[in-house]
């Protein structure tokens, strides 16, 4: 959520930090702060709300040459306001300790009362505002700036990640985590960059070392120390490669990430499955499953983990394993999962999908199972991120950095790779397994033919842009995909949708449906699709307008809908994509026309690192 970065080493600190909290600035974006140590070693900090470019001529006045230590921060409020105030870098009363801080600290009031009690006083309404303090009490007390932050942390509970700069050591700084991530980038000239995200380090160098849960690091020029807080035992830094592509990070020729990283849909399936569907052998290849082939062969149940688009990919994977495979699947929200009471065996696997490989609520729920003797599996884009290093085993995405807040090509690339997930577990003896191989190959062009009807959907998207609500119905395969549609359309348009089982419609919903009511209907051809087509009759009856998605060729939908948009034909299995697709251009270009801030919306972050 927030972004947290750091620089030591010969370059001008404070343009490093810049720069990396500008990469990160997709994960929260409502303030912004900078803390350096000058050439004449005293500390300051600039901070305030809005975005980091507004913070870079301030940042310029003040850090001049010379700089070579600096700590920042992009900021998703959790405590407080995001005005200037709240904004971190945070320091202790006395303006000699800086800390910049990703989480939550959930006894910060308690630690609060304690520290005003004897004394110190708090400036902000942020848990943030505890840490320099606490490290200043205990360091006044031990004498030692390490063993006071080591104390520090040991009095925190909660999920946190920060990083310390202090007047006291001005060569010097200190980071720590708690289930919230930190990665340490070892530079070429005895220089080290501190992120919250690979994405602001890659830059600089590929050579990282990722800290662990109760990590601390002590960071000097040229020198790493790295010891477990709470044992208090030193740790040799593993140091590893990473191997993100950074030239997909840039906009190239499109105006916002959102509207790039649709259009890589064709790119995104091709790498999805690159090397592992072997459409003519019949073969599908998933390294990662192969190693546990042998645990595979007892597992009775899989229980899937996941946040929002994840979690809907999720249940598109819950219709594909069950079908192909016919293993029972059950999709959970992870925030529900972790405080659930079911039964769970150890022939059931966990399987956790997430874009960013960050998310809480789902580290939360992979730990749960930590004891249960359970297969704990990963379909996870961010390589190398906390969610791929906990499972067991687990499949890439390969998607490449997904940088809007809204989630797009990662939702392709899950589904895709659910596909051969279920595949894989059907050992080929699915009906539909050789055909589906061969779909899978042709699947880019048919995505890039729904691309082709840019301009066609951005007409429809005009036409609707004023409505206020929005309903998204279809059926089996395709009801998760209608709840990611809605979900897709109110992120970032603001219109409240929502989506539902078509069959449910007469439930309820169906009140709802006016004139002024529009319903996004999917209604490719299917099994199912007559139940659909009258669902859609149901809803014209009572005056609802209907955007439809059909399959190319379908005559019936025309009389019922006010607008088609026409899908190529392609098989029940692989339609989620295509329509997904479809959606997300049609939600794009309503954002779009209401001028809004597509690759950031309001209240968001990208990676939500906090309960
Ligand atoms: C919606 C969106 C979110 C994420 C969710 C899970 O467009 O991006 O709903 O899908 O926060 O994030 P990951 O996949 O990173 O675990």
């Amino acid at each position: 959520m927030c972004g947290i970065v750091g620089y030591l080493g010969d370059k001008q600190a404070t343009d490093v930090v810049i720069e990396g909290l500008a990469a990160l600035e997709y994960r929260g974006y409502d303030s912004v702060g900078v803390a350096f140590i000058s050439k004449d070693r005293a500390g300051k900090v600039v901070k305030q709300a809005g975005r980091v470019e507004s913070l870079v001529p301030l940042v310029k006045q003040q850090a001049l040459a010379g700089c070579h230590i600096s700590i920042g921060h992009t900021r998703w409020a959790t405590h407080g306001l995001p005005n200037s105030k709240n904004a971190h870098p945070h320091a202790n009363n006395d303006n000699t300790i800086f800390v910049v801080h990703n989480g939550i600290i959930e006894n910060y009031q308690e630690l609060r009362d304690q520290l005003i009690k004897i004394g110190y006083n708090f400036y902000s309404e942020t848990d943030t505002e505890v840490i320099p303090n606490l490290i200043d009490y205990y360091n006044k007390k031990t004498g030692s700036l390490e063993q006071a932050i080591r104390d520090t942390l040991n009095d925190l509970s909660g999920a946190f990640a920060v990083a310390i700069l202090s007047t006291l050591e001005p060569d010097t700084i200190y980071a720590a985590r708690v289930s919230s991530p930190l990665v340490i980038g070892v530079g070429e000239n005895q220089d080290y960059i501190l992120a919250s995200d690979p994405n602001a380090i890659m830059e600089h160098t590929k050579k990282v070392i990722f800290l662990d849960d109760n990590d601390l690091a002590v960071i000097k020029k040229g020198k790493l120390k790295i010891s477990d807080f709470k044992a208090n035992t030193a740790k040799d830094p593993k140091v590893e490669l990473l191997d993100y592509d950074q030239e997909k990070a840039s906009l190239g020729d499109f105006p916002n990430f959102m509207l790039k990283e649709i259009f890589e849909a064709p790119q995104t399936i091709k790498t999805a499955t690159l090397g592992r569907v072997l459409a003519d052998e019949g073969i599908i290849k998933l390294g990662g499953l192969e190693s546990i082939n042998a645990q595979l062969r007892y597992i009775d149940r899989i229980v899937i983990v996941a946040c929002g688009t994840s979690y809907y990919a999720g249940m598109v994977g819950e219709y594909l394993i069950e079908e192909l495979a016919g293993i029972p699947v059950e999709v959970q929200q992870a925030s529900e999962f972790k405080y659930r009471h079911e039964p769970f065996s150890r022939s059931t696997i966990l399987l956790a999908i997430s874009q960013s490989g960050e998310t809480a609520d789902t580290l939360a729920a992979l730990e749960k199972v930590k004891d249960f003797g359970c297969l704990r599996l990963g379909v996870v884009n961010a390589t190398g991120s906390s969610i791929a290093r906990l499972t067991d085993a687990g499949v890439y995405c390969h998607a490449g950095p997904e940088r809007a807040v809204a989630s797009t090509k990662a939702f392709i690339a899950q589904v895709t790779v659910l596909t051969l997930i279920a595949l894989y577990l059907s050992k080929g003896e699915h009906k539909s397994y050789r055909k589906l191989l061969k779909e899978l190959e042709l699947l880019p062009e048919k995505a890039k033919a729904v691309l082709d009807q840019a301009n066609e959907i951005k007409r429809i998207a005009l036409k609707y842009k004023d409505s206020s609500e929005f309903l998204y119905i279809g059926r089996t395969i395709l009801y998760p995909c209608a709840l990611e549609g809605a979900l897709k359309l109110k992120e970032i348009s603001y219109i409240h949708a929502e989506g539902y089982a078509a069959g449910e419609m007469k439930h309820g919903p169906l009140a709802l449906i006016d004139k002024n009511f529009p319903t996004f209907a999917l209604a490719t051809n299917s099994a199912v699709l007559e139940k659909t087509l009258s669902n859609i009759e149901e809803i014209k009856a009572r005056g609802g307008p209907i955007i439809a998605l059909a399959t190319l060729g379908n005559k019936k939908i025309q009389p019922l809908a006010d607008e088609v948009i026409y899908l190529p034909e392609t098989l029940e299995q692989t339609q989620p994509i295509l329509a997904a697709l479809a959606m997300q251009l049609f939600a794009y270009f309503v954002a779009e026309a209401k001028g809004l801030d597509i690759d950031r919306p309001r209240n968001l972050a990208k990676s939500v690192t906090v309960e």
